[in-house]
């Protein structure tokens, strides 16, 4: 357990109960967010939540798109402005046309993934302006903040290890290398520690089931249900 329970004050009495709550996932490719968001879903819907589930980039028919051309192995001359930009374009969709609405009519949803990512990859990964890269995210996201942030951190060798072998065809995004993924990792941390109230460092090294059991208690006293 890796989070300060005395900062753990999601809970805010101004959001009403009514609206529903976004919850991302984040951390760095081979730390089991898959899973233990399908684990969490299925908690909530035990609850009796209605929860959508997203992922990014995705989610709506632009994202999709927008994810084959950021993903396709022929792209291998994409730019990093362009990557970003098209990050940017599928979470502004996103945004819009399926979390904000969801949000208003109750619904919970559980994102795979969002502007945190482009923080740590484009940001401490290639070295995008951080300024350029806030303002972005800013524009992408509107008033559209995640309540609550799980982030899986996990040692970058150990991530690999779990990685290798997972996928037959590695696509444009998984060639890159152990220093690149690290820059992230310790980005993800660093981000982590500048907002702590949101962002719950959790380590992903545990096995799976009590994980998932940390997760679950996280959110649970979170918000206080
Ligand atoms: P995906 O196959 O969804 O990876 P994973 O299942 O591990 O999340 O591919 C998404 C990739 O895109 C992943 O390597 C992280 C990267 N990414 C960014 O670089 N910036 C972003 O803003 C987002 C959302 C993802």
């Amino acid at each position: 357990m890796m989070y300060n329970e005395e900062k753990l004050k999601v809970k805010d009495p101004a959001i009403p109960d009514a609206r529903g709550r976004l919850i991302t996932f984040e951390g760095i490719d081979g730390t089991g967010k898959s899973t233990q968001i399908v684990r969490l879903t299925e908690k909530l819907r035990e609850m009796g939540k209605t929860v959508q589930v997203l992922r990014e980039p995705g989610g709506t028919a632009i994202g999709e798109s927008v994810r084959e051309i950021l993903l396709d192995r022929r792209h291998t001359n994409m730019c990093e402005e362009t990557e970003l930009l098209l990050f940017a374009a599928a979470r502004a969709q996103l945004v819009r046309e399926i979390i904000l609405p969801a949000l208003e009519t109750g619904s919970w949803v559980i994102c795979d993934r969002f502007y945190d990512s482009t923080v740590a990859y484009q940001g401490y990964g290639r070295g995008l302006d951080l300024n350029v890269i806030g303002a972005l995210n800013q524009l992408a996201i509107g008033t559209c903040r995640p309540d609550i942030t799980i982030l899986l951190d996990l040692p970058v060798e150990l991530a690999v290890k779990r990685l290798t072998g997972r996928k037959e065809k590695a696509d444009r995004l998984d060639n890159e290398s152990l220093a690149f993924m690290q820059q992230i990792r310790d980005g993800y941390r660093n981000l982590a520690l500048a907002e702590p109230d949101r962002l719950i460092l959790m380590d992903a090294a545990q096995p799976e089931t009590v994980l998932a059991a940390d997760i679950y208690r996280v959110i649970r006293e979170g918000f206080g249900i």
